[in-house]
């Protein structure tokens, strides 16, 4: 099977491919268990975002490291007819399994996070984890989300003041094109904030405590972006920034909601990394990979699961942001990044990045490229699956 790219967009997947690539994180895991001690205290979970990128790779190194029992709740196409369903459905299944094989309660949910009824459905399956939950983690990225009254509301990246052209890599066709973003305008602004931004991550804090389902001592931990200066005109101080700031407003309020129970609402700053997400951001896969050419030439590159086991196997600042960008944002790395970005060209676009290695990191990620992406997947398979992502339902 081929991968099926349009624009920025993996369409399709291999789901034994994406099984291969939940066992390699596994087996990373397995061989650090020894070597990092786990710092976090706790037995319970609830990851929101479960299926893909930083979710993902916190619930895999919860799971492994920590002996956590966990609910993962995402938003995935399951397979239907024809169609094999999207990756993330695949990758929290199998991470699901991978839990169950541990010994470990390990629960799904696919429902949309941002709707109230999801709230109840949550509620109910973390009854079945056995007890209040100690950490919670908010790790939505979504396009869009529905408001109160039912409305689609749709996020942009764009800037605030001036217009920037970027360039913008089209997956399908290997072809290097510019684009220019025009500022938002104040309604893209508050919309992104609502997507992107702090306001459902403290309903869901407020609501999960007022339902009595987060322990003492809880945690809840977001992820955040600021990236380097030279990009700051486009992100940091854009649309995606504001939406950062949001979820730092956010922050403060869930401290105060938590302090009764000595709970904690922290930020983790991440460094910019091959995710689902992150290919709709303008202009992000070229920075991406030129980054990841100065990094790995350094020996510096992590991807998410190497961020996540930084996170959980070190203390956090008893303050502030924990922040896991600090070597993306080393002064020598953005230096050459910054040189890299300004040589490229329309011609020496591939050689000079690091272009084949983050399409196919992409490309793993979807099942491609991997040692069964090539095996036929039967129908009784596909039921069998589908049978196993309902039972939590
Ligand atoms: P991702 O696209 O890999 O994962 C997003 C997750 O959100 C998936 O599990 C998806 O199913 C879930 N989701 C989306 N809409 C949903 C809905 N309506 N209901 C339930 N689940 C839904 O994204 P990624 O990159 O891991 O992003 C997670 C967080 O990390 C975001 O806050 C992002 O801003 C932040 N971050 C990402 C960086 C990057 O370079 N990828 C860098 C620093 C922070």
């Amino acid at each position: 099977m081929q991968a099926e790219l349009q624009g920025q967009v993996c369409k399709n997947c291999h789901p034994l491919g994406c099984q291969d690539y939940l066992e390699q994180q596994a087996h990373r895991l397995s061989t650090v268990a020894n070597q990092a001690e786990f710092k976090l205290k706790g037995k319970r979970a609830l990851i929101l975002g479960a299926s893909s990128g930083f979710g993902l790779a916190a619930r895999q190194v919860l799971m492994q490291l920590g002996q956590f029992d966990t609910l993962g709740v995402f938003l995935e196409r399951p397979p239907k007819g024809e169609q094999l369903g999207s990756a993330g459905f695949y990758h929290a299944l199998f991470s699901q399994q991978q839990g169950q094989a541990l010994g470990l309660t390990s629960l799904n949910l696919n429902c949309d996070a941002y709707s109230p009824e999801s709230k109840e459905r949550v509620a109910n399956a973390l009854a079945k984890l056995g007890g209040p939950v100690d950490l919670v983690i908010y790790s939505l990225a979504a396009g869009a989300r529905k408001n109160a009254k039912g409305e689609l509301i749709k996020s942009a990246i764009k800037p605030l003041q001036h217009s920037i052209e970027v360039k913008q890599i089209d997956l399908a066709t290997d072809q290097w094109q510019s684009q220019q973003i025009e500022p938002a305008s104040s309604e893209e602004i508050e919309a992104t904030k609502a997507v992107l931004g702090g306001q459902d991550w403290q309903q869901w804090i407020l609501y999960l405590q007022q339902a009595g389902l987060l322990a003492k001592g809880v945690r809840t931990l977001a992820f955040s972006y600021q990236g380097p200066e030279h990009s700051y005109p486009l992100y940091h101080h854009g649309t995606l920034g504001a939406a950062k700031a949001d979820l730092a407003e956010h922050q403060g309020l869930i401290n105060e909601l938590l302090k009764p129970q000595s709970g904690q609402a922290r930020i983790a700053v991440c460094k910019a990394l091959v995710t689902k997400a992150s290919f709709f951001i303008p202009g992000f896969v070229p920075y991406l990979a030129c980054l990841s050419k100065v990094l790995r030439a350094k020996g510096l590159e992590e991807d998410c699961l190497g961020q996540m086991h930084r996170l959980f196997t070190q203390d956090w600042p008893e303050q502030g942001d924990i922040r896991l960008d600090d070597r993306e944002l080393l002064p020598e790395v953005q230096q050459q990044v910054k040189a890299l970005l300004e040589a490229l060209n329309d011609d020496n676009w591939q050689q000079l990045s690091d272009y084949p290695h983050v399409k196919q990191e992409l490309l793993a990620m979807h099942g491609f490229g991997q040692p069964r992406s090539q095996e036929p997947i039967g129908n009784e398979q596909l039921l069998s699956w589908l049978s196993l992502a309902h039972l939590n339902d």
